[in-house]
């Protein structure tokens, strides 16, 4: 919905920022403005200021800066409608009238929510009745404490087929509105309307304003075909759109940064006794794009909790395909499992609010909940059956709408698959049996290159030519013996970026004018990324770095086994700069030769993968001409180098083979 500035200005007008932001920081008055601790970052000493003539606040810590329906959506987690409406009412200027829906409509949509808010007040009053004993004998062998029952509104429906309409007949309801709100089972063939629930336990459901629009209700009877009744559609409650506790889990989630899902009603309300108010329900069905999109409004990766059982599997497996086309950069879901054939209600009653704890501290990412599911789905012994496993996860991938999210899974997924065909072939030589293969999953110690990243690799040193105008004399590279058990680590590490890497390892001095092109410089190998990062970190920490410095906090930190690796790569006699001893006149030229190519490379790479998924994609003339259009850029680019390598040094084709075997 579009605000008019006017009111939006009114609404400004009357509340300062410095009331709105006071709720939640201590302010103190400096000269024109007030200052405080920032609540957008931990700091010691205050850099958050509020200019109530200007109408905004700022923070010099982490740079962020609003007016007031900014902070209360950035506080809160509230979208900007609502951060309006929540401030209008509090302004006192009553809000526009939405347009497009009717008069009589909205008027209709006001009796429904009375009418439900009165129903749940029925509800409540029956379950402290005499005719509740029976309930709250049930709610307490539950193990429900009497503040959680009210805090949920728990109530009791009576076992009548004429309790509530009598009571909202006596209120003023008409019997349409009683079957339009979905509290009576009518229609043309049922001549006297009846009471939906019966004999039940009953749990309101809340919009995130937290009107009630609907009822779970769960039977008190051992033999009746639904344990949990839902209310159906209503003009007020759209099942896919709704999460059982959402008003109260929002400000909960906001607070924690963290959103639980799980499939009971019961599951919710154990859990937020226990201490997680940050946890809802779908309502009878399996988890909806639209309630996805919901919980993404609560936390960047909501956790889904299932069991730990095939069904629960299952249900995991359809969330898997639900999230995949939504997912945006930092946007996923997490999967929880719990022990077979356990709820999280089971669960904590059974052995405690810490064994919830853990389970929600060892989640698995998306990626990792597909790739098993794929994984499950077929044999992998074959390079056939291989080749249909990377089909599907290629075609799972696909369906991600967001390009880079979509090229990170299939890198990833390429990752794996590369790991999964290798660690079968050295099996089959080590005669390692095929039984259990399918359980492996992907744990090395580092990312390997994809399996058209290594191809990539041999080609482009091929391609590229080793650079030749940095060399001495002599035509002999000089080749520093590795280890066996490194050669295979070290032949699918890209050799440019291996030598991009030594080169700072060597001449650290190179991060002081780089640091930004070398921050965003695009590895192949992630744990090349991550030596990158370190390097970077250690430089940021530390002024004038030599490289002994850097080499000793390398090898302290995470990375010491990718130093080692980078350290020991075969530097060409070509490649000299790399080496400790090289000039600095050299060393510079040579960094900025090999940073260009490496950048244009990238970039044509990047741009190839992109073609070669719109011609996969859409098919069309245009996509190919454009794939074309690509792949002779790199030829040519290929050839360039071929030539300068020629022009250089004409007599050393072999050795070009020899590097890129
Ligand atoms: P469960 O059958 O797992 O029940 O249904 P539960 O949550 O553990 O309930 P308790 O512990 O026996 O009370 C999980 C959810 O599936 C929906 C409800 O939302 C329920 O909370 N459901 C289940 C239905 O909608 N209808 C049913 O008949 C059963
Ligand atoms: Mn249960």
């Amino acid at each position: 919905m579009r605000f008019n500035p006017n009111f939006l200005d009114e609404i400004r007008a009357r509340l300062p920022v410095s009331q709105v932001v006071g709720r939640k920081v201590a302010l103190k008055k400096a000269g024109r403005e007030y200052k405080g601790l920032s609540p957008f970052k931990t700091e010691k000493t205050p850099s958050f200021t509020v200019n109530d003539l200007k109408g905004f606040y700022h923070c010099f810590a982490s740079g962020e800066h609003g007016d007031i329906f900014t902070f209360v959506m950035k506080t809160e987690g509230l979208e900007f409608p609502e951060a309006v409406e929540r401030l209008a009412a509090e302004a006192g200027v009553p809000m526009p009238k939405q347009p497009e829906r009717n008069a009589a409509q909205e008027d209709q949509r006001d009796r429904l929510y009375r009418l439900l808010e009165a129903s749940a007040a029925f509800f409540e009053d029956s379950l402290r009745s005499g005719s509740g004993a029976e309930a709250r004998r049930y709610l307490e062998k539950r193990g429900l404490a009497c503040e959680t029952i009210q805090s949920f509104r728990l109530g009791f429906a009576p076992n009548s087929r004429t309790a509530l309409s009598a009571h909202l007949k006596a209120k003023g309801f008409s019997l349409n509105d009683m079957v339009a709100s979905g509290m009576l089972i009518g229609g043309e063939d049922i001549p006297e309307p009846y009471d939906r629930f019966r004999n039940r336990v009953m749990f309101p459901i809340l919009d995130l304003k937290g009107r009630v629009i609907a009822f779970g209700g769960r039977t008190l009877e051992k033999d009746v075909p639904a344990k949990y009744l839902n209310s159906p559609e209503t003009p007020l409650f759209h099942k896919g759109h709704t999460l059982f506790n959402a008003a109260r889990a929002r400000s909960s989630a906001h607070d924690k940064g963290r959103v639980i899902v799980v499939e009971g009603y019961m599951d919710v309300v154990a859990l937020a006794e226990a201490g997680f108010g940050e946890t809802v329900a779908p309502l009878g069905t399996a988890l909806t794009e639209d309630q996805l999109k919901l919980l993404w409004r609560f936390a960047e990766e909501p956790i889904l909790c299932f069991d730990g059982d095939s069904a629960g599997r299952k249900a995991a497996d359809r969330a898997v395909e639900v999230a995949l086309p939504w997912l945006k950069p930092g946007l996923s879901v997490a999967f929880a499992f719990l022990p077979e054939g356990i709820d999280p209600d089971d669960l904590i009653r059974q052995q405690g609010v810490a064994a919830m704890s853990e389970v929600l501290a060892k989640t698995r990412p998306l990626v990792e909940a597909l790739w098993d599911r794929e994984l499950r789905a077929g044999a992998t012994g074959t390079p056939e059956q291989r080749a249909a496993l990377e089909a599907r996860l290629l075609a799972l991938a696909a369906a991600i709408q967001d390009a880079t999210v979509r090229s990170h899974y299939q890198r990833e997924l390429r990752d794996r698959l590369y790991q999964l065909g290798r660690s079968r072939s050295s099996r089959r030589l080590s005669g390692g049996s095929d039984g259990a293969y399918a359980a492996t999953s992907f744990q090395g110690s580092y990312a390997r290159p994809t399996m058209a990243q290594s191809w990539k690799v041999r080609d482009r040193v091929r391609l590229d030519g080793p650079d030749r105008r940095f060399t001495k004399k002599n035509p002999y590279p000089e080749l520093v013996n590795a280890s066996p058990e490194l050669a295979g680590h070290l032949q699918s590490i890209p050799p440019r970026e291996a030598l991009m890497l030594k080169t700072l390892m060597n001449h650290p001095w190179l991060i002081d004018e780089h640091s930004e092109a070398i921050g965003a410089l695009e590895f192949a190998a992630q744990p090349l990324s991550a030596l990158r990062d370190e390097i970077l970190a250690v430089h940021a920490r530390q002024n004038s770095l030599d490289s002994a410095t850097l080499g000793t906090q390398l090898s302290k930190s995470g990375v010491a086994k990718v130093v080692d690796l980078v350290a020991r790569t075969i530097t060409h006699i070509s490649d000299r700069f790399a080496e400790p001893d090289a000039s600095a006149t050299d060393v510079e030229a040579a960094w900025n030769h090999i940073l260009a190519l490496h950048q244009r490379q990238d970039a044509l790479e990047r741009a190839l993968r992109a073609a070669e998924e719109a011609w996969y994609r859409d098919c069309t003339e245009e996509a190919w001409t454009h794939l074309l259009d690509i792949k002779r850029q790199i030829a040519r680019e290929a050839s360039m180098d071929q030539m300068d390598a020629e022009i250089d040094q004409p007599a050393d084709d072999a050795q070009i083979e020899k590097r890129a075997s």
